[in-house]
């Protein structure tokens, strides 16, 4: 029987090829990473804004497959200001994920790698650019600087150890100089303390499956808080809780960004969440950032043509309706961007241009910016 060529797919061939190619790639960017001694002046840069704690700036991160190259993050931009907490809010597969494990270096190597822009972080007296830091100096900035609390907290915490144990190791790690192990444990006590945990003395010997979804969240904002990094990312931290319970992480994580004063990027695909949560708002789309402004512009007068469907397929306190609003079609396919605006296919408030190239971003203030034609009589204003 012949072999029929289904459209879409790859002769194992072609697979060989590309995944040949990729390892082209991959090895010399690797190299470059895991290259030892490099001198400080290589990845030292100056932030554009002192205010601000990391600026993206067009980061641009693909996964080099054997199916070919995913552009999950593709020229993203924002800024993260000191003390502020940013929401970055879209649909599941935009790059949100991506975007905040580029900021870590945590992405899944080789394949996936950062391959242009610049993440400038803010280290007080000085600027690092991530993109640009080799292997053996990320070490000193996870933790230290920017944490993480992740989606799935079972995941995180290792079983095998008792909760006390998991965070102890995180501050001898990145805090224990001078410490005693006195100290370290009566550390870990206050954090638990400070997360919510009210038996923290008990919780301290427990192993992670001895506790609740909640409980195990808890115990993860305790180990991102421990160092007293200036970023915190929380990637969808209480997507896996249920909704009281993911009401109680909130309000903890409210509070405690009043008593700390690091800066939060904030992922989630709940605008409800950012709604409570965030003073800046960022929203992506298909690897990009379409539209973001002040939570106030973006809640009051959503510009962008996917904003507003998402803000219309937020259900409403008091507002009945037979049908939540759905946004029409899929995201593009992240290997084949189209040349032009990659919502298109989707928009239902197209305008006579729509059919050019993808749009550039427009100012509609000082902090709110939007990538769409309907908006480009404003960029002629400017
Ligand atoms: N390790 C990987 N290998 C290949 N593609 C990946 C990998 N991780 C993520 N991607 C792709 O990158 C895109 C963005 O993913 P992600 O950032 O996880 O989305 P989300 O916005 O839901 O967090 C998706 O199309 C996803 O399939
Ligand atoms: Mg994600």
């Amino acid at each position: 029987m012949a072999k029929a060529k289904k459209e879409g797919y790859l002769s194992s061939k072609e697979s060989r090829r590309i995944s040949r190619e990729n390892r082209k790639i991959t090895n010399e960017y690797e190299k470059k990473r895991k290259r030892k001694n490099v001198p400080e002046t290589e990845y030292l840069t100056e932030m554009r804004d002192p205010n601000n704690a990391v600026e993206f700036d067009n980061l641009h991160t693909y996964f080099f497959t054997d199916a070919g190259t995913v552009k999950s993050v593709d020229g993203v931009s924002f800024e993260v200001p000191i003390g502020k907490t940013v929401g970055v809010v879209g649909e599941s597969g935009c790059g949100k994920s991506v975007t905040s494990l580029s900021l870590m270096q945590l992405l899944q190597r080789p394949q996936g790698q950062i391959v242009d822009g610049a993440i400038r972080l803010n280290m007080g007296d000085k600027a690092y650019d991530i993109t640009k830091m080799p292997n053996e100096k990320m070490m000193g900035i996870r933790g230290n600087y920017v944490s993480m609390i992740f989606q799935e907290p079972m995941t995180a915490l290792n079983p095998v150890f008792r909760i006390g144990d998991q965070v102890n190791e995180v501050i001898e790690l990145h805090d224990g100089a001078g410490k005693s192990k006195e100290d370290i444990k009566a550390r870990t006590i206050e954090l638990l303390e400070m997360v919510g945990i009210a038996n923290s003395e008990g919780v301290y010997k427990m192993y992670p499956h001895e506790l609740s979804g909640g409980m195990r969240q808890r115990v993860m904002i305790a180990m991102a808080l421990a160092c007293n990094p200036r970023i915190i990312i929380a990637d969808e931290p209480t997507t896996a809780l249920d909704v009281t319970i993911q009401a109680q992480v909130l309000d903890l994580l409210r509070n405690l960004k009043d008593k700390i004063n690091s800066s939060i990027m904030f992922i989630t695909h709940d605008l409800g969440v950012i709604a409570e949560m965030a003073d800046y708002v960022v929203v992506m789309y298909a690897g990009r950032v379409i539209e973001k402004g002040t939570a106030e512009e973006i809640f009051a007068h959503p510009a962008h043509p996917y904003t507003i469907g998402l803000m219309a397929s937020k259900p409403v306190v008091g507002k009945q309706v037979d049908k939540l609003y759905s946004i029409p079609g899929k995201v593009p396919n992240p290997i084949n961007m189209p040349n032009y605006c990659y919502f298109k296919d989707r928009c239902e408030m197209c305008v006579e241009k729509c059919d050019g190239a993808y749009p550039c971003e427009v100012s509609l203030s000082p902090t709110h910016k939007v990538s769409c034609y309907r908006y480009y009589d404003k960029k002629e204003e400017n």
